[in-house]
Protein backbone atom coordinates (compact mmCIF):
# COMPACT_ATOMS: atom_id res chain seq x y z
CA UNK A 1 0.00 0.00 0.00
CA UNK A 2 1.05 3.46 -1.09
CA UNK A 3 1.62 6.33 1.31
CA UNK A 4 -0.94 8.09 0.32
CA UNK A 5 -3.83 5.10 0.16
CA UNK A 6 -2.18 4.50 3.59
CA UNK A 7 -3.33 8.02 4.68
CA UNK A 8 -6.36 8.21 2.61
CA UNK A 9 -7.41 5.05 4.50
CA UNK A 10 -7.31 7.15 7.97
CA UNK A 11 -10.00 9.63 7.39
CA UNK A 12 -12.87 7.23 8.81
CA UNK A 13 -10.69 7.37 12.08
CA UNK A 14 -7.50 8.99 11.66
CA UNK A 15 -5.07 7.17 14.72
CA UNK A 16 -1.38 7.46 15.23
CA UNK A 17 0.96 9.29 13.27
CA UNK A 18 -1.15 9.29 9.78
CA UNK A 19 -4.01 10.36 11.82
CA UNK A 20 -2.16 13.45 12.32
CA UNK A 21 -1.25 13.87 8.80
CA UNK A 22 -4.67 13.30 7.69
CA UNK A 23 -6.22 15.85 10.38
CA UNK A 24 -3.21 18.43 8.70
CA UNK A 25 -4.50 17.57 5.34
CA UNK A 26 -8.26 18.59 7.04
CA UNK A 27 -7.14 21.49 8.19
CA UNK A 28 -5.31 22.77 5.18
CA UNK A 29 -6.76 21.40 1.91
CA UNK A 30 -8.31 24.68 0.46
CA UNK A 31 -11.84 22.48 -0.42
CA UNK A 32 -12.21 21.40 2.76
CA UNK A 33 -11.68 25.01 4.14
CA UNK A 34 -14.28 26.55 2.15
CA UNK A 35 -17.00 23.06 2.74
CA UNK A 36 -16.80 23.83 6.46
CA UNK A 37 -17.57 28.05 6.31
CA UNK A 38 -20.10 27.39 3.70
CA UNK A 39 -22.11 24.55 6.21
CA UNK A 40 -21.71 27.08 8.82
CA UNK A 41 -23.05 30.03 6.99
CA UNK A 42 -26.01 27.80 6.03
CA UNK A 43 -26.88 27.27 9.34
CA UNK A 44 -27.72 30.92 10.14
CA UNK A 45 -26.17 30.22 13.83
CA UNK A 46 -27.18 32.57 16.49
CA UNK A 47 -25.54 33.91 19.25
CA UNK A 48 -27.46 32.20 21.80
CA UNK A 49 -27.65 28.69 19.74
CA UNK A 50 -26.42 25.55 21.39
CA UNK A 51 -24.84 23.74 18.45
CA UNK A 52 -22.90 20.50 17.89
CA UNK A 53 -20.60 19.05 15.38
CA UNK A 54 -20.35 15.25 15.06
CA UNK A 55 -17.30 14.32 13.02
CA UNK A 56 -15.45 17.35 14.39
CA UNK A 57 -12.24 16.37 12.63
CA UNK A 58 -9.64 19.19 13.22
CA UNK A 59 -12.10 21.39 14.48
CA UNK A 60 -12.13 24.32 11.62
CA UNK A 61 -16.12 24.84 11.62
CA UNK A 62 -15.69 24.17 15.56
CA UNK A 63 -13.52 27.65 14.85
CA UNK A 64 -16.34 29.40 12.31
CA UNK A 65 -19.26 28.11 15.22
CA UNK A 66 -17.05 29.69 18.23
CA UNK A 67 -17.29 33.16 16.22
CA UNK A 68 -20.94 33.51 16.08
CA UNK A 69 -21.72 31.17 19.41
CA UNK A 70 -21.75 33.98 22.43
CA UNK A 71 -23.91 33.15 24.88
CA UNK A 72 -24.48 29.41 24.36
CA UNK A 73 -21.89 26.06 24.06
CA UNK A 74 -20.79 24.83 20.68
CA UNK A 75 -20.02 20.89 21.35
CA UNK A 76 -17.25 18.45 18.98
CA UNK A 77 -18.16 14.78 18.75
CA UNK A 78 -15.88 12.86 17.31
CA UNK A 79 -14.78 8.82 17.57
CA UNK A 80 -10.98 10.01 17.02
CA UNK A 81 -8.95 10.56 19.69
CA UNK A 82 -6.41 12.60 17.53
CA UNK A 83 -8.82 14.65 15.82
CA UNK A 84 -10.32 16.05 19.47
CA UNK A 85 -6.86 16.59 20.16
CA UNK A 86 -6.40 18.52 17.01
CA UNK A 87 -9.68 19.81 17.52
CA UNK A 88 -9.07 21.23 21.12
CA UNK A 89 -5.24 22.42 20.03
CA UNK A 90 -7.12 24.59 17.55
CA UNK A 91 -9.82 26.03 19.74
CA UNK A 92 -7.59 26.25 23.15
CA UNK A 93 -9.01 29.30 24.46
CA UNK A 94 -13.02 28.75 23.77
CA UNK A 95 -12.08 24.92 25.50
CA UNK A 96 -10.53 26.55 28.43
CA UNK A 97 -13.90 29.36 28.65
CA UNK A 98 -15.71 26.32 28.92
CA UNK A 99 -17.89 27.80 25.75
CA UNK A 100 -16.25 24.53 23.52
CA UNK A 101 -16.69 21.22 24.72
CA UNK A 102 -15.04 17.94 22.65
CA UNK A 103 -16.92 14.61 23.30
CA UNK A 104 -15.18 11.21 22.39
CA UNK A 105 -17.80 8.85 21.02
CA UNK A 106 -19.83 8.11 17.36
CA UNK A 107 -23.13 9.79 16.02
CA UNK A 108 -25.16 6.72 16.85
CA UNK A 109 -23.91 7.35 20.41
CA UNK A 110 -26.10 10.27 20.17
CA UNK A 111 -28.93 7.87 21.20
CA UNK A 112 -27.71 7.67 24.60
CA UNK A 113 -27.80 11.69 25.65
CA UNK A 114 -30.54 13.40 26.27
CA UNK A 115 -29.23 17.14 25.74
CA UNK A 116 -30.80 18.73 22.34
CA UNK A 117 -29.61 21.13 20.17
CA UNK A 118 -30.67 24.07 17.80
CA UNK A 119 -28.19 23.53 15.10
CA UNK A 120 -26.44 20.36 14.55
CA UNK A 121 -24.26 19.53 11.29
CA UNK A 122 -21.47 17.34 10.12
CA UNK A 123 -19.10 17.59 6.94
CA UNK A 124 -17.97 14.39 5.26
CA UNK A 125 -18.54 11.94 7.73
CA UNK A 126 -21.93 10.53 6.20
CA UNK A 127 -20.14 8.51 4.16
CA UNK A 128 -19.02 6.37 6.72
CA UNK A 129 -22.34 5.46 8.20
CA UNK A 130 -23.29 1.91 8.61
CA UNK A 131 -26.90 2.61 8.96
CA UNK A 132 -27.79 6.19 7.79
CA UNK A 133 -31.27 5.51 8.53
CA UNK A 134 -30.80 4.63 12.21
CA UNK A 135 -28.20 7.73 12.24
CA UNK A 136 -30.49 10.52 10.38
CA UNK A 137 -33.30 9.16 13.13
CA UNK A 138 -31.19 9.75 16.10
CA UNK A 139 -30.38 13.08 14.72
CA UNK A 140 -33.91 14.56 14.87
CA UNK A 141 -34.28 13.15 18.13
CA UNK A 142 -31.17 15.28 19.49
CA UNK A 143 -32.40 18.35 18.04
CA UNK A 144 -34.89 21.07 19.93
CA UNK A 145 -38.05 21.20 17.97
CA UNK A 146 -37.53 23.76 15.42
CA UNK A 147 -33.90 23.06 15.41
CA UNK A 148 -31.89 23.13 12.35
CA UNK A 149 -29.66 19.67 10.76
CA UNK A 150 -27.55 20.29 7.75
CA UNK A 151 -25.46 17.36 6.06
CA UNK A 152 -22.48 18.21 3.73
CA UNK A 153 -20.89 16.26 1.45
CA UNK A 154 -17.98 16.28 -1.07
CA UNK A 155 -17.63 13.05 -2.78
CA UNK A 156 -13.53 12.38 -2.67
CA UNK A 157 -11.00 9.65 -4.18
CA UNK A 158 -10.52 9.23 -7.76
CA UNK A 159 -12.25 10.77 -10.56
CA UNK A 160 -15.01 12.01 -8.43
CA UNK A 161 -17.83 13.44 -9.48
CA UNK A 162 -20.90 15.76 -9.35
CA UNK A 163 -23.28 12.84 -10.03
CA UNK A 164 -21.80 11.35 -6.76
CA UNK A 165 -22.62 14.33 -4.94
CA UNK A 166 -26.03 13.96 -5.78
CA UNK A 167 -26.65 10.61 -5.25
CA UNK A 168 -25.43 10.63 -1.58
CA UNK A 169 -27.75 14.38 -1.59
CA UNK A 170 -30.60 11.89 -2.07
CA UNK A 171 -30.20 9.11 -0.09
CA UNK A 172 -29.68 11.72 2.92
CA UNK A 173 -32.60 13.68 2.06
CA UNK A 174 -34.59 10.18 1.96
CA UNK A 175 -33.61 9.19 5.62
CA UNK A 176 -34.34 12.76 6.45
CA UNK A 177 -37.95 12.38 4.93
CA UNK A 178 -38.57 8.75 7.22
CA UNK A 179 -37.47 10.32 10.14
CA UNK A 180 -39.89 12.94 10.20
CA UNK A 181 -37.90 16.17 9.03
CA UNK A 182 -39.53 19.06 7.46
CA UNK A 183 -37.97 22.11 5.32
CA UNK A 184 -36.09 19.45 3.67
CA UNK A 185 -33.53 21.60 1.06
CA UNK A 186 -30.53 21.08 -1.11
CA UNK A 187 -27.68 23.47 -1.43
CA UNK A 188 -24.75 23.50 -3.73
CA UNK A 189 -21.32 25.11 -3.36
CA UNK A 190 -18.75 24.51 -6.64
CA UNK A 191 -15.56 23.81 -5.63
CA UNK A 192 -12.59 21.85 -7.79
CA UNK A 193 -12.85 19.17 -8.71
CA UNK A 194 -16.45 18.91 -7.74
CA UNK A 195 -18.99 20.53 -6.23
CA UNK A 196 -20.15 19.83 -2.23
CA UNK A 197 -23.76 19.57 -1.44
CA UNK A 198 -25.49 20.45 1.58
CA UNK A 199 -28.84 18.97 2.58
CA UNK A 200 -30.70 21.17 5.43
CA UNK A 201 -34.27 20.06 7.51
CA UNK A 202 -35.79 21.25 10.50
CA UNK A 203 -37.52 19.45 12.79
CA UNK A 204 -40.93 20.15 13.07
C1 LIG B 1 -13.29 13.13 6.47
S1 LIG B 1 -13.15 13.58 8.15
C2 LIG B 1 -13.97 15.20 8.17
C3 LIG B 1 -13.63 16.02 9.37
C4 LIG B 1 -14.29 17.39 9.46
N1 LIG B 1 -15.72 17.27 9.49
C5 LIG B 1 -13.86 18.24 8.29
O1 LIG B 1 -14.60 18.38 7.31
O2 LIG B 1 -12.75 18.79 8.38
C6 LIG B 1 -14.34 12.55 8.95
C7 LIG B 1 -14.34 12.73 10.46
O3 LIG B 1 -15.49 12.10 10.99
C8 LIG B 1 -15.13 11.23 12.04
N2 LIG B 1 -16.15 10.15 12.02
C9 LIG B 1 -16.38 9.25 11.03
N3 LIG B 1 -17.43 8.48 11.34
C10 LIG B 1 -17.87 8.89 12.56
C11 LIG B 1 -18.94 8.48 13.43
N4 LIG B 1 -19.77 7.47 13.09
N5 LIG B 1 -19.08 9.11 14.61
C12 LIG B 1 -18.24 10.11 14.96
N6 LIG B 1 -17.22 10.56 14.19
C13 LIG B 1 -17.04 9.96 13.00
C14 LIG B 1 -13.70 10.81 11.75
O4 LIG B 1 -13.02 10.41 12.92
C15 LIG B 1 -13.14 12.08 11.13
O5 LIG B 1 -12.63 12.97 12.10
Amino acid sequence: MSLQTMVVTQFHRPHGILGHIAGWIMAHRPSNRDRNRWTVDLLDIQPDDDVLEIGCGPGLALEACLKRVTRSRVMGLDHSQAMLDQAAARNARALSEGRLILRLGAWESLRDTEQQFDKIFSVNVVQFLDDPAAAFDVLHATLKPGGTAATTYMPRGKNPTREQAHRMANDVKRCMENSGFIRIKLEELPLNPVPAVCVLGTRA
